[in-house]
C-alpha cells in the first residue's frame, strides 16, 4: 500500500528560525520510525534551509509557492524551481485558497505554475475547493473548472508527479469543528478522480493521489483516511503544534498497517 502523505503547511509561521528548527527537528524525529507515511513539511521560504538538514527517513519538504518562469532572472522577490531543487525540496504547493484570495492567483496563473514546477521536476500539491457548498451542487462545477483549467495542457507523463488536495475553503480554520465529514470527502474525491481520469486516462488518472485539507486534527484523521478514503492530509494550524502533528502522523501510520 502506498504511504499516506501527511503534509504540514506552516502558512506564514513561525516568526523565528529557532522555533522553525525546533518544530522541524521534532517532526523529523517523530516521522523517522513511521514507515507507512511520508511526512512532508512545507514552511515559508526563509526556513527551507533549516529543513534541508537532518534525518530524511519518511520525511521530505517542499515550498508553499513558486514563481512560474525562470527564462529571465529579473523577477524581484520571486523564488524559482531551480532554487528549491538545489535546496533539496521535492514538493511545491500550488493554488492554495489563501493565495487565490489574498494574492489574486487565478486558474491561468496556477496552470503556469503547475506546468513550470512539473517541468522542473518538482511534485505538485495542487489545491482545489469550493467557497460554499450549495444544495444544487454548483460547487462541483466550480471544483471541476479549477481542475480543468489548472491542469490544462499538462502532458500525461507528468501525472505521476501530481497530488490533488481537496480543501473546501469553508472548512479551513483552526479546529476540528469546521472540518468536512469523511462521507462527503469520499463523495467529492470520487468526483475528482473521475475528472482526473477524463483528463489523463484511466490508468494514469486513477493513480493520482487525492488528499484532504481543512481543520484536520488528530481526532478526525482516522475518519478521513479510512471512511474518507483519501491518500493523505494537508494540515495547517495543527502542523505547528508538535504534539498534535505527532499524533496525526501516528494515527495515519497505524491506518496503513
Ligand atoms: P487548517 O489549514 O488545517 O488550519 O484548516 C488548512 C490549509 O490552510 O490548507
Amino acid at each position: 500500500m502506498a504511504k499516506k502523505l501527511i503534509i504540514a503547511k506552516w502558512k506564514m509561521n513561525p516568526v523565528d528560525k529557532d522555533t522553525a528548527k525546533k518544530i522541524s527537528i521534532s517532526t523529523q524525529r517523530n516521522a523517522c520510525n513511521l514507515k507507512n507515511i511520508e511526512a512532508i513539511v512545507c514552511p515559508p521560504f526563509v526556513y527551507l534551509g533549516v529543513l534541508s538538514a537532518g534525518d530524511k527517513r519518511n520525511f521530505s519538504f517542499g515550498a508553499q509557492d513558486i514563481f512560474w518562469d525562470e527564462k529571465k532572472t529579473s523577477y524581484t522577490g520571486e523564488i524559482s524551481a531551480t532554487m528549491l531543487k538545489k535546496l533539496g525540496a521535492k514538493y511545491v504547493i500550488i493554488g492554495h485558497s489563501e493565495r487565490r484570495e489574498y494574492l489574486g492567483e487565478d486558474n491561468l496563473m496556477i496552470n503556469k505554475k503547475i506546468k513550470y514546477a512539473l517541468l522542473s521536476g518538482l511534485k505538485v500539491i495542487f489545491c482545489v475547493g469550493e467557497k460554499e457548498r450549495d444544495d444544487d451542487g454548483q460547487y462541483l462545477n466550480f471544483i471541476k473548472m479549477e481542475i480543468m483549467e489548472g491542469l490544462r495542457s499538462i502532458p500525461n507523463k507528468f501525472s505521476k508527479n501530481i497530488i490533488v488536495a481537496y480543501e473546501p475553503i469553508w472548512a479551513i480554520g483552526k479546529s476540528g469543528k469546521n472540518a468536512d465529514s469523511p462521507e462527503k470527502v469520499f463523495e467529492v474525491s470520487i468526483y475528482i478522480k473521475k475528472i482526473l481520469v477524463d483528463i489523463f486516462g484511466r490508468q494514469k488518472g486513477e493513480k493520482i493521489p487525492i488528499i484532504y485539507g481543512g481543520s484536520v486534527d488528530s481526532k478526525n484523521t482516522a475518519g478521513f483516511l479510512s471512511e474518507g478514503g483519501v491518500s493523505g492530509l494537508l494540515v495547517g494550524h495543527k502542523s505547528l503544534d508538535q504534539e498534535s502533528f505527532k499524533e496525526i502522523m501516528e494515527v495515519a501510520n497505524n491506518i496503513n498497517k
